[in-house]
C-alpha cells in the first residue's frame, strides 16, 4: 500500500492482538464461557490494520465479523488453543495486545461422552489454564506488551502487581464500577498505567476510541 499523505504510520509493524472468550470443554455438548463479546480486541486490530499494520487477531468465539483491513484471523476455541496461536506469532512481531477474556480454570478432565443427569449434585474439578500474557512476557525481546486489567476492588494496586508479574509495558486498566463501562456495552472507561507506573485516568469513551488511544501508545513507542 502508497503512504502518500503519511496515514499509515504503523507500515513495516507486525501486531498481535487477543480477543474474545474463551471456552473450556467439559464434555462433547458443553462449556465454561464468559460474556466477553471480542470487540475491545477487534477494535484494537481494525485500528492497527487501519494505521498500516500486519496485525495477527487471534479471537475466541464470537458473532462479530472480523475487518477486511485485517491480515490474519486465526479462530481459536479453548485457551490452550489460544496460547499454542499466540506463540506461533509472537516471536515476528513488535507488538502484542492481549485483549481476550481468557478462561482462568478449565474442567480438569473433558468428558469423552455427554454427562448424564444424576441423583444429587455435580462436582466439576477445576484447573488452572495457562497465563498466555505472563507466557509473552516471560520471553518477550523487544516486543512492546500491552495487557489489559479487569478489577472490581484495589483496582491501581492489583493493575500494578499484574505489570510487574507479568513484565508487561503497558497496562489497560478497565473499571466495570462506572455506568456504561464493560461486557456487551459499547464504552469503556480505562486507566493506563506503564512500567514506571505511571497513571493515565481516561474519560468514558466508545471501544474505538479507547481502541485508537492504545494504538497511538504503540505509535508513541516506535515515535511513528
Ligand atoms: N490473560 C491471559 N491468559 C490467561 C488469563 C489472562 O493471557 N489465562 C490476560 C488477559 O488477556 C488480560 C490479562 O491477562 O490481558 C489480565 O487478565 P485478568 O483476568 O484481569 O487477570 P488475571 O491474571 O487472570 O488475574 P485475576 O483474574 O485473578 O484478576
Ligand atoms: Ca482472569
Amino acid at each position: 500500500e502508497k503512504d502518500l499523505e503519511g496515514k499509515l504510520p504503523l507500515r513495516g509493524k507486525k501486531i498481535l492482538v487477543t480477543a474474545g472468550p474463551t471456552y473450556e470443554p467439559i464434555d462433547p455438548v458443553r462449556f465454561i464461557g464468559n460474556h466477553s463479546t471480542g470487540k475491545m480486541g477487534f477494535d484494537i486490530a481494525k485500528t492497527a490494520a487501519e494505521e498500516g499494520a500486519e496485525v495477527f487477531l487471534v479471537t475466541g468465539p464470537t458473532h462479530l465479523k472480523p475487518d477486511n483491513s485485517i491480515t490474519k484471523v486465526v479462530h481459536v476455541t479453548s485457551s490452550e488453543e489460544m496460547y499454542n496461536a499466540c506463540h506461533e506469532y509472537f516471536d515476528t512481531v513488535d507488538a502484542a495486545v492481549a485483549a481476550a477474556a481468557v478462561a482462568d480454570y478449565r474442567p480438569k478432565t473433558v468428558a469423552r461422552q455427554k454427562i448424564k443427569k444424576n441423583e444429587g449434585t455435580l462436582v466439576l474439578e477445576l484447573e488452572k489454564t495457562k497465563d498466555i500474557l505472563s507466557s509473552l512476557g516471560a520471553k518477550k525481546t523487544t516486543q512492546f506488551l500491552i495487557g489489559f486489567a479487569l478489577e472490581t476492588e484495589n483496582e491501581i494496586e492489583n493493575a500494578k502487581a499484574k505489570i510487574a508479574k507479568k513484565n508487561l509495558d503497558l497496562i489497560v486498566l478497565n473499571s466495570l464500577n462506572d455506568e456504561g463501562a464493560g461486557f456487551g456495552k459499547p464504552t469503556n472507561k480505562v486507566t493506563f498505567i506503564d512500567r514506571d507506573f505511571n497513571e493515565e485516568p481516561m474519560e468514558l469513551k466508545t471501544k474505538e476510541d479507547v481502541a485508537k488511544d492504545i494504538i497511538n501508545k504503540i505509535k508513541k513507542h516506535y515515535n511513528v
